[in-house]
C-alpha cells in the first residue's frame, strides 16, 4: 500500500481516504474511537457497522447490482477498504447540478435515473437488503462512457437483511425525506421513482402500501412536535 493517502471525506462517524491498494484506487473507510462510550461497547458497534457494510456489498454484487469491491475488512484498524468507483458522482451533486440547468434534456436524463434506481432499489429490497440510509449521496453514477452509465450503491454501514415490508417502507420514505429535503424543486423525481419500484417485484405493491402508512405517521409527526 503506498503512503499518498488522501483525506477524501470527513464525517460524524469517521473518515475517507482515497488510497492506493495494491494498485488499484481505493477507498477507505476508518471509524473514529468515540472516547465518550465504553470501550468494548464501542469496538462491538464499530464491528457491527464494517460487518453489515461487507456483507449487503456481498449481497448486492451476488444479485446483480453494482456496488464497489471489498478489498479489506480490518476489525481492529477499524477500517473497510473498498474499490474507489472512478469516473462517478452522487446522485445528489448530479440533481443539483440538472436541476440549475432546467432545460428538457436535464429533465430527461433525471427521467432515467428515477427510473433506473426504482428498477435498482427494487431489486435490493426484493433480496431482503435495508439499506438503513437511503440517501441521494449514497448513491453514486458512474460514466461507463459517453453514452452509458450505472448506478453504484454505497454507505452500507447500517444495513441489514430483513424481509419485512415495513423496513422496506422506512428505507423509501428515508429517501423521500432526503429528496424533499435537499431537493425541493424536483418532488416529480421521487414520484416517477416509485412508478418504477412499484413495478419491480410481486410485493412492491404490499410495500407502497406500508410506505403510504408509514408516510402518514410521519407527517403526523411533523404535525404534532
Ligand atoms: N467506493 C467509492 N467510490 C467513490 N466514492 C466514494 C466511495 N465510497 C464513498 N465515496 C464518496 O464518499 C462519500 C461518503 O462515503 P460514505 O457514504 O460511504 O460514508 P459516510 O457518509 O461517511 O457514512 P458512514 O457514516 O456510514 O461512514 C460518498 O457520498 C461518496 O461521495
Ligand atoms: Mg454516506
Amino acid at each position: 500500500m503506498s503512503n499518498t493517502n488522501i483525506l477524501y471525506k470527513q464525517g460524524a462517524e469517521g473518515r475517507i481516504f482515497k488510497i492506493n491498494y495494491f494498485g488499484k484506487p481505493a477507498i477507505s473507510k476508518e471509524r473514529f474511537k468515540k472516547k465518550y462510550r465504553n470501550e468494548e461497547l464501542d469496538k462491538r458497534l464499530t464491528k457491527e457497522r464494517i460487518r453489515a457494510e461487507a456483507k449487503s456489498i456481498l449481497r448486492c454484487k451476488n444479485a446483480g447490482i453494482c456496488v464497489p469491491a471489498v478489498y479489506l475488512v480490518d476489525f481492529e484498524g477499524r477500517r473497510i477498504i473498498l474499490e474507489y468507483i472512478d469516473n462517478s458522482e452522487t446522485i445528489s451533486d448530479l440533481i443539483d447540478k440538472l436541476t440549475t440547468k432546467n432545460c428538457d434534456e436535464s429533465n430527461e436524463k433525471l427521467k432515467e435515473i428515477s427510473i433506473k434506481m426504482g428498477d435498482v432499489i427494487g431489486k435490493m429490497h426484493y433480496n431482503n437488503i435495508i439499506h438503513g440510509d437511503l440517501t441521494t449521496s449514497n448513491i453514486l453514477i458512474k460514466y461507463e462512457s459517453d453514452s452509458t452509465w450505472n448506478l453504484y450503491l454505497i454507505d452500507f454501514g447500517l444495513s441489514y437483511i430483513k424481509s419485512s415490508d415495513e423496513d422496506k417502507a422506512v428505507d423509501l420514505y428515508v429517501l423521500e425525506r432526503a429528496l424533499t429535503s435537499k431537493h425541493s424543486n424536483v418532488n416529480w423525481f421521487f414520484d416517477e421513482f416509485l412508478i418504477s419500484y412499484r413495478q419491480y417485484g410481486e410485493n412492491n405493491e404490499r410495500i407502497f402500501k406500508k410506505f403510504n402508512e408509514v408516510r402518514a405517521r410521519g407527517r403526523k409527526r411533523t404535525t404534532i412536535g
